[in-house]
Formats: structure tokens, sequence, C-alpha cells
């Protein structure tokens, strides 16, 4: 199927193909922009809740490729969709797809993009951009792409043959901080990487106020790979120690029933230039935006900031995807 609605579809031959066609698009877009290969191809964008970053990257991804785009606000703005008059979900998708080749869906409903996809009647390819505090998978690949890409581990890893293996003596030491409970990215990229940890140890240090614990559901898929361990952090400066990635998340405000246990957590961690500081000189720091005050702007200016470049990757990543997923081939 060509539906991508979580990270457990993806093979690493897919991986790598989907890389090596991000970076062809990154190349494209710096000298001439872009190309036509989407000609007469829409994509439907439909957005149930806020977004800047997944409905812009993937709009304008489509239109660097040639094709267009229709834009649907199911809610997170004005909800101008037919939702409103108490159309389903199924119903809304299966009437977006007579129009367009291609749904990027996202919804507040943890499994509501699965169940869309493989079981609400549809035949085109629906891709999932944010599934309640389920997935984001497209997030995900954005994400590895970036580690793979600025840490130079890039596609030689599957080979064997990285410039940078006696840097990293075989093992990728990844920090997740802040709210990993709600973070739908973290749930993704821990299993993408967990997926993609064949040639290298993978180290997933979580660092989390006690009540935003990774998942159980998370975790046990993690155990299930070799190359995979897991371990628990109270202490962000002890957690960065060797560490060559600290990827930091918002406390996700909108998905706490009481607000008086977001309050109890808002502020609790903080990436400032005292922690950079003290972290080490090749540790890239990776946020998937938007922010709020988890990172202090101070810290943009480090070059081991990465987090704005992590969100341009976004589009040539999602270039790449829509790609493949229409055309079958790069
Ligand atoms: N990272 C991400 O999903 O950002 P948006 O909410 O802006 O799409």
């Amino acid at each position: 199927s060509s539906n991508l609605v979580s990270v457990t579809q993806i093979s690493t031959s897919g991986l790598l193909l989907l890389f090596e066609t991000a970076q062809s698009m990154r190349t494209l877009v710096r000298t001439v922009g872009g190309d036509s290969r989407l000609r007469h191809r829409v994509l439907a964008s439909v957005f149930y809740e806020a977004s800047t970053r997944t409905s812009c990257s993937f709009q304008a991804a489509m239109m660097r490729l040639g094709g267009t785009f229709l834009h649907v606000d199911g809610g997170a703005g004005g909800n101008t969709s037919a939702s409103k008059k108490g159309e389903s979900l199924e119903d809304t998708i299966r009437c977006l797809e007579c129009y367009a080749d291609v749904t990027v869906l996202r919804h507040p409903t943890t499994g509501s993009v699965q169940r869309v996809a493989l079981g609400g009647g549809t035949v085109k390819p629906v891709i999932n951009a944010g599934d309640g505090v389920g997935e984001h998978p497209t997030q995900a690949l954005l994400d590895v792409f970036t580690i793979w890409d600025e840490l130079g581990l890039s596609l030689d890893i599957e080979h064997g043959d990285s410039k940078n293996e006696t840097k990293h003596a075989g093992q990728l030491v990844v920090v997740m901080l802040g709210d990993l409970k709600h973070g739908r990215t973290v749930h993704s990229l821990a299993k993408l990487l967990a997926r993609s940890s064949i040639k290298h140890e993978l180290v997933l240090r979580y660092c989390t106020p006690k009540t935003l614990e990774m998942p159980s559901h998370v975790k046990e898929y993690v155990d299930q790979f070799p190359n995979a361990k897991q371990e628990e952090y109270s202490d962000i400066r002890e957690a960065v120690q060797g560490a060559n990635v600290l990827y930091v998340t918002r406390v996700q405000k909108e998905r706490f029933e009481d607000i008086k246990h977001y309050e109890d957590v808002k502020g609790a961690y903080v990436v400032d230039g005292t922690l950079m500081s003290c972290a080490p000189p090749g540790m890239i720091v990776m946020h998937p935006l938007p922010r709020v005050d988890e990172i202090h702007t101070e810290v943009d200016a480090d070059p081991r900031a990465c987090y704005f470049r992590e969100m341009e990757n976004g589009m040539f990543v999602r270039m790449a995807l829509l790609s493949l997923v229409l055309l079958g081939s790069p």
C-alpha cells in the first residue's frame, strides 16, 4: 500500500531510497528551485489541528514539483469543512480523493488516520500528518534524515563505511527531553531509530518530568530491536554527557485534561547557554517545533542548534515522499 500511517511500515531499503531522493530534491531546490514531475497532480491537505510546518512544507513540496494542492481546515482555524454539518471523517476523505491524488491528514484522535486509510473505503494514498498522541511518521523521517545528515552518518552507515564511524564508535546516543507522553514526534522517532539501528548500537535516553514519561507501548516496540538500548534520566546535564543528539520537545498543553497538571510541569526543563556549555562539542540540538520556552533563543546561534535546518529538511523529505508515492520512483 502507498499509505503512510506509521513508521512501522518503513523498511531500511525504503528509508535509503527516500533519503537519496531527498538529497537530490535539496540539490534541485537549491539550484533551479524545482521541476514539473508532479504536473497535474493534486494534494489534499486536511488539517483538523493547527499546523505551520507540516501543512506548508507538504504544500510547498507539491508546488515545487509542479503540482498543486487544496487545503481543508477541519477545525484548526475556522472549520470550513462539512464535518461541521456532521459528516464523518471517512466520508470527507472519500470526497476529497475524488478531486485529489493523495491526502495528507492531521486529526486529534489517536488512530483516526489509520482507521480512514486502512478501513475507511479510501482508494488513494493517505499520509498521516499526526494523529493525536499517536504518531507523526513524516516528522520522524525528516528527523532521522537530519540526524544522518548532520552527524555525517548519512547513507554510508548502511554500507558500513561511515566517515564518522570512529567518532561515533558504532554508537548513536539520542537524548529525548520533555513531554514524551504526549509527543507523537518522539513516539515515531524512537521507533524509526530502533528500526534503522542496523550497523550501530542505539542508546535512547529518556529525560522527562515524572508524569510525562515515554508510553510503555513505545518502549516495548523499541525493546524488540537487539541494537537498541533504553535508559531513563532525571538530570538533563547527566543525560547529555557523551550524547550525539539532544531532541527537545514542548510540553503539549492542548493534551492535558486538567490545566493544573500542565501548570505543575511547564518550565520544568530548559535548554540554555549554561547547559550547552557542558554538552559535548559535537552534540546537535533538535526540536520538531513549535517551541514555547524550552529552548532559549540564545542557543539559536550555536552551530550545534539544528532545529531550523531540520525544519527546512522537512520540505525536501516530503518532496521525496510525494514523488515516490505518486510516481513510484525518484
Ligand atoms: N513539527 C510539526 O509538526 O509542526 P507543525 O505543528 O507546525 O506542523
